[in-house]
């Protein structure tokens, strides 16, 4: 295996199957106010959609956009025949509920995984849309035939959108699946002595550079999901340099993870 398992030639090969794929699907966003972090993952979005010949239905409200309104633009998108699958652009506004926001997108343009009837279903280890970073984790390590069969893979972090799908589908009983997972958060004891049997680590905490070469045994495999800024440069939760040597394979940030996870999510339009 090469030592550093890039994003980008992951992304590619999603992006070339898509392009074949007929009709053309349509992906709507609806994006509230000017957050830069979210701005720029737009941007990202539209450049890989063209790449990939998926059209694109944005839905760009003000900041000061009341929650019924936002409501208004997601059940407009929802009930239009043009739009297969809705993204809603985090962060809202803090007075809307996102929850609320999921259940008028409803399970079948849930191009994100996150209704709770598709979250279920995965848990269930029934087919379904599975979210997009959890999705990326699993076409990277496709691609590099990281068969996690048995290996003791920790998983640190439990959000909703990262560590807890991705530890129910390491645990399905299939290819990518059939692994001894721990999913770690901030309140475990110990941390070191359990991140230091893993075979396989998947890092999703948002804490830069916290995992140094005293977390890990040697040969290990990294995945790091983390992107921080630090100093005005982007870096993951692992501190890269620090345990390059000991693992065996590691993702780099920026240009691991996160380089799939557009395509990723694209691919899940297909899947709807
Ligand atoms: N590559 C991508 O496409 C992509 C997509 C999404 C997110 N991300 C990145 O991935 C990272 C995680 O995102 P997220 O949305 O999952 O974050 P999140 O919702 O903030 O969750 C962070 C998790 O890390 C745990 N944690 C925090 N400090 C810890 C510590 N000291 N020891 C052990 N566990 C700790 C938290 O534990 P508690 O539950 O106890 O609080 C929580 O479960 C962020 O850097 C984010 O930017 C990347």
């Amino acid at each position: 295996m090469q030592k550093i398992l890039k994003g980008a030639t992951v992304a590619d090969k999603i992006i070339d199957k898509i392009k074949t794929f007929s009709p053309k699907r349509c992906l709507g966003v609806i994006k509230v106010g000017a957050d830069p972090g979210s701005s720029s993952y737009l941007k990202g979005i539209t450049r890989t959609s063209e790449r990939a010949k998926v059209k694109l239905a944005v839905s760009e409200l003000p900041e000061h956009a009341t929650e019924n309104n936002i409501k208004i633009a997601v059940k407009k998108m929802r009930d239009s025949k043009g739009v297969d699958g809705i993204l809603l652009m985090e962060p809202f506004p803090e007075v809307v509920n996102v929850r609320e926001l999921i259940e008028i997108v409803g399970k079948d343009k849930d191009v994100e995984g996150i209704h709770p009837y598709n979250m279920g279903k995965l848990l269930l280890g029934e087919p379904t849309i599975i979210p997009s970073t959890p999705g990326a984790v699993l076409e990277l390590m496709n691609f590099y035939k990281i068969d996690p069969t048995g290996l003791h893979t920790v998983i640190l972090g439990r959000s909703k959108v990262v560590g807890k799908p991705l530890a129910n589908l390491l645990l399905r009983k299939n290819r990518l699946g059939n692994a001894t997972v721990t999913v770690c958060h901030s309140k475990t004891k110990n941390l070191k002595d359990i991140t230091t049997t893993a075979d396989i680590l998947i890092v999703a905490m948002g804490k830069a550079e916290f995992v140094t070469d005293e977390f890990i045994q040697d040969e290990v495999i990294i995945i790091d999901v983390g992107i921080n800024m630090k100093e005005g440069s982007l870096v993951g939760d692992v501190d890269f340099e620090s345990v390059k040597e000991k693992a065996l394979a590691i993702t780099p940030v920026p240009g691991g993870v996160g380089s799939i996870t557009t395509a990723s999510l694209l691919l899940n339009l297909y899947k709807l």
